[in-house]
């Protein structure tokens, strides 16, 4: 019998994983950089957490959620994304008590049940942060830097950055009356009619061109702002031009989860197709009473790991180099292969990458392993090297080779690689 790997999901091998890693490493160090600790939670929660924290109207909680009794009949879901996890630790742990605002950042896997597309799969990894308990359109600046920052320190140039207001409790529910007046009077499908009911916003984000062409004359978020709301959003933007991090203002976005308020921002990829949100977030302003804890705002972002891959090979940027072995073993006989083990293992802890032809290949196999690796040396030694107490150091590019005393190969090669 053989498996592959999941629908929707695959595997991330050598030597695009070091590739991966570094990206993860590239997206996270902004905010590391800012302040923001590291958080992990667990990879299931308790599925209320996600129909009360994402919103029953969103397509993750109502289609996408891998849902499942655990033999306690509890039910758990995994983890469709990281910040209502995150909201309910804060709120656990009381963090909100503490020195405000609370900023965590973390990285993992998430579960959607989507139809998997190029960009879009049934597990994805992010790198997200939260900045809670601070009510300053600084913040939100400085949220929306740390992601740009991330992008830029990749070298990714063919992105934008769309920036809107989505309101908040006082001149939303007027907009929303508003939009929902203008969508009673289009033809729409019994199922976005519903959806006109849940979350009228979400209708603007339909992709379909039959609906978007209805959808020119509508009300938009940005212009039925009220003062305090309007005020937020130019002072975010001033802040982000005071930072040089170039955006648009984008009256038609929303995004797929219901928390967002206020601020609310994605970053696009000319390079992707159809899935070009490459990262975003915003504002959840009444998040943290949701899950349960007192009236604290809010504000964060997801960066789409994978996503991120797509778009640097869009643009052809090589991020990392796989780790490169820098020396190789060559035992000829058993007494040398035992010697030789623990040689590797002493490069190895003096920092060097170095590696050892295992099950006794020969010469001609070994060496030829030994090319492969990509080594600078090869480490020959035999049974008459022993005996001699040196070892054949040989340079695997000019094909020189010296003898080297045992005791001291390792700061010979330390020497010769620096
Ligand atoms: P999101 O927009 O659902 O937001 O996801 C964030 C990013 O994750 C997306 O922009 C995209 O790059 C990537 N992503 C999402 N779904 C998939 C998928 N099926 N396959 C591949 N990549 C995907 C959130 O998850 C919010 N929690 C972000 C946030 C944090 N807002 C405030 N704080």
């Amino acid at each position: 019998m053989r498996f592959s790997a999941p629908k929707g999901t695959y595997d991330i091998l050598p030597p695009e994983s070091a590739a991966f890693l570094a990206v993860v490493e590239a997206l996270s160090r902004p905010a590391i950089l800012a302040g923001y600790g590291y958080v992990q939670t667990p990879l299931f929660e308790d599925t209320a957490l996600y129909q009360r924290g994402v919103g029953e109207s969103t397509d993750v909680v109502s289609k996408e959620m891998y849902t499942f009794h655990d033999k306690g009949g509890r039910s758990l879901t995994l983890r469709p994304e990281g910040t209502a996890g995150v909201m309910r630790a804060i709120v656990e742990h009381r963090l909100y008590a503490g020195q405000l605002p609370v900023k965590l950042w973390y990285t993992g896997p998430n579960f959607r049940y989507e139809q998997p597309q190029s960009g879009r799969y049934r597990q994805h990894v992010q790198v997200g942060l939260e900045a809670v308990g601070v009510d300053d359109p600084a913040l939100d600046a400085e949220v929306v830097a740390i992601a740009d920052d991330g992008y830029r320190s990749l070298q990714l140039t063919d992105y934008t950055l769309g920036l809107t207001s989505l309101g908040d409790e006082q001149c939303r529910p007027g907009y929303r009356r508003l939009l929902v007046e203008f969508l009673d009077g289009l033809d729409l499908d019994a199922d976005t009619r519903r959806r006109v009911q849940l979350n009228p916003l979400r209708v603007l984000d339909d992709k379909r061109p039959n609906v978007q062409a209805q959808l020119v004359d509508a009300p938009l978020p940005p212009d039925h702002l009220c003062g305090d709301c309007a005020a937020h959003l130019e002072s975010v933007q001033s802040r982000l031009r005071a930072l040089g991090v170039p955006y648009v203002v984008s009256p038609r976005l929303v995004r797929g989860l219901d928390y967002y308020t206020r601020t609310t921002f994605e970053f696009t990829h000319r390079g992707l197709g159809a899935q070009a949100s490459i990262g975003g977030g915003g504002r959840y302003d009444g998040l943290l009473e949701t899950v349960g804890g007192p009236a604290m705002s809010g504000i964060g972002f997801g960066l789409g790991v994978d996503r991120t891959m797509l778009a640097l090979a869009a643009e052809g940027r090589v991020v990392a180099e796989p780790a490169r072995c820098r020396v190789f073993g060559v035992p000829l006989g058993e007494l040398a292969a035992a010697r030789l083990f623990v040689l590797v293992a002493e490069l190895r802890r003096a920092g060097i990458a170095a590696d050892l032809a295992y099950g006794g290949r020969g010469l001609k196999g070994a060496m030829k392993a030994a090319d492969r690796s990509g080594a600078t040396y090869a480490v020959v030694l035999g049974d008459r090297d022993i005996q001699a107490g040196t070892a054949q150091l040989k340079d695997l590019r000019s094909g020189e080779q010296i003898a080297v005393p045992l005791d001291s190969l390792v700061a010979t090669v330390q020497e010769r690689l620096t």
